[in-house]
């Protein structure tokens, strides 16, 4: 008889019951590759199981709870008895993983942890191992398959805002409250969790700034597919000077650019770094048979050891205002003069027009620019002024562009 690994379930849902599956159908093969019979003994929900007969009866204690409370305290505690733990967790992690790292250390254990971030998608072992020995520069990541579902939804059939988010709910892309999806905060918080490891320097979710996809209108895709534009929600992580930028916004992107073909609830992220150039990973970003994969790999990984746990080498300073492109979009009277009072101002801040298009008349006129990048906060500072002009009929709308390709 092979000897048994015992796995204790936290959680039994939309993940964790596709998990319990998986693991009894793959169990032969698992044995195979290990020499070990991996054995569900013990599952955690709101109404079954009691946790601590789970792990004193458990080698690897897999968390599919989600939330901080009491995933955080169950973790920890399975981890000081001396408990592997895989986890999706990506609020915890990037609110505790500095807490949770140092505890799987004290303690000699794994904390593994790759569904946390796009899914199936295998971004956390590259970063972890692959490329452990690259120095990266700057990731970029579309690292929520809701909002990804929601734009492509907009540019391809000119649905509203609202129509794609409905669209999305029903297919069973998005959740009954999509707040944390479309406001950013889910990918902020995946992001944390990729800059961590991209950076080995600790990075919490309030570091993160984001924003969301809420305000995004029919009309600005339409007119940025005039100028070759395409509109993602974009993480990036990147070293600016001595320090770390890492934030997650709508941004535009040329078409040449590897996640502008990124369409659907795919996630994908590109990591870019001197010696290695570019590389792009994606694939599904969620579902529950797609995340309980990736959770199993990591189960499988544990059972062969060893594997690192986050180190800190690092300690960069986290940066808020750096450069960008954006497109900008006025809604002004036609009259004479607009565009150039409109430049002026853009100008007395450095920001320089790369391409603009004039659309509409009387009372639809509209001016729709791309500028060079330019300080966020001089591009506001002139954007505010835009604002206050007496030819301008609405509120201007202002979304960032990655202004580059790869070739
Ligand atoms: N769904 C996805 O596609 C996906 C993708 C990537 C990562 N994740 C992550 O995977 C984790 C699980 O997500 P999910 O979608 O499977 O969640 P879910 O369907 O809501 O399932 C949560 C499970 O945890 C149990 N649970 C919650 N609080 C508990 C508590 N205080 N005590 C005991 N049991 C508790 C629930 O018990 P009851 O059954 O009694 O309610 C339920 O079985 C989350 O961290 C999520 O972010 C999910």
């Amino acid at each position: 008889m092979p000897e048994t690994f015992r796995i204790g379930l936290l959680g039994h849902g939309t993940v964790g019951s596709a998990f319990a599956e998986l693991l009894a159908a793959r169990a032969d093969q698992i044995e195979a590759i290990t020499g070990l019979r991996p054995e569900l003994r013990g599952v955690l929900t709101r109404s079954r199981g009691r946790f601590d007969e789970i792990v004193e009866d458990a080698d690897l204690v897999v968390e599919l709870m989600g939330g901080l409370d009491p995933a955080r305290d169950y973790v920890l505690r399975a981890m000081s008895a001396g408990r592997h733990v895989v986890t999706a967790n990506k609020q915890l992690l990037s609110q505790h993983g500095e807490e949770l790292w140092a505890a799987a250390r004290e303690h000699g254990v794994q904390l593994r942890f790759e569904a946390a971030v796009a899914g199936v998608v295998p971004v956390i072992r590259v970063l972890q191992e692959s490329l452990a020995g690259a120095h990266v520069d700057r990731l970029h990541g579309i690292v929520n398959g809701t909002t990804n579902f929601i734009l492509t939804r907009m540019a391809e059939t000119g649905a509203s805002y609202a129509d794609a988010l409905a669209e999305a709910q029903r297919l069973g892309y998005a959740e009954a409250d999509p707040t944390e999806d479309v406001n950013g905060k889910d990918a902020a918080a995946k992001m944390a969790i990729l800059a961590r490891l991209a950076f080995n320097t600790p990075v919490h979710l309030d570091q993160v700034t984001y924003e969301g996809i809420e305000h995004i209108t029919a009309d600005d895709m339409e007119y940025a597919r005039d100028l070759g534009l395409g509109l993602k929600l974009i993480g990036t992580a990147e070293r600016i000077d001595s320090g770390l930028s890492v934030r997650v916004h709508p941004a535009f992107l040329y078409g040449g650019h590897p996640l502008a073909s990124i369409s659907g609830p795919f996630n994908a992220v590109t990591i870019e770094s001197q010696a290695i150039t570019e590389i792009t990973l994606s694939g599904p970003g969620a579902g529950g048979p797609q995340t309980a994969s990736a959770v199993l790999g990591d189960v499988i990984s544990a059972m062969i050891p060893p594997a690192s746990t986050p180190e800190t080498t690092e300690r960069l300073s986290v940066v808020t205002d750096v450069e960008s492109a954006f497109y900008l979009h006025l809604e002004v009277a036609d009259r004479p003069g607009v565009l150039a009072q409109v430049a002026q101002l853009l100008g007395l801040q450095g920001a320089s027009i790369r391409s603009v298009v004039q659309k509409g008349l009387g009372e639809n006129a509209r001016l729709v620019m791309v500028t060079h990048p330019i300080l966020e906060s001089r591009f506001y500072a002139a954007v505010d002024l835009i604002g206050g002009l007496d030819f301008m009929r609405s509120r201007p709308r202002a979304i960032r562009v990655i202004d580059e390709e790869f070739v």
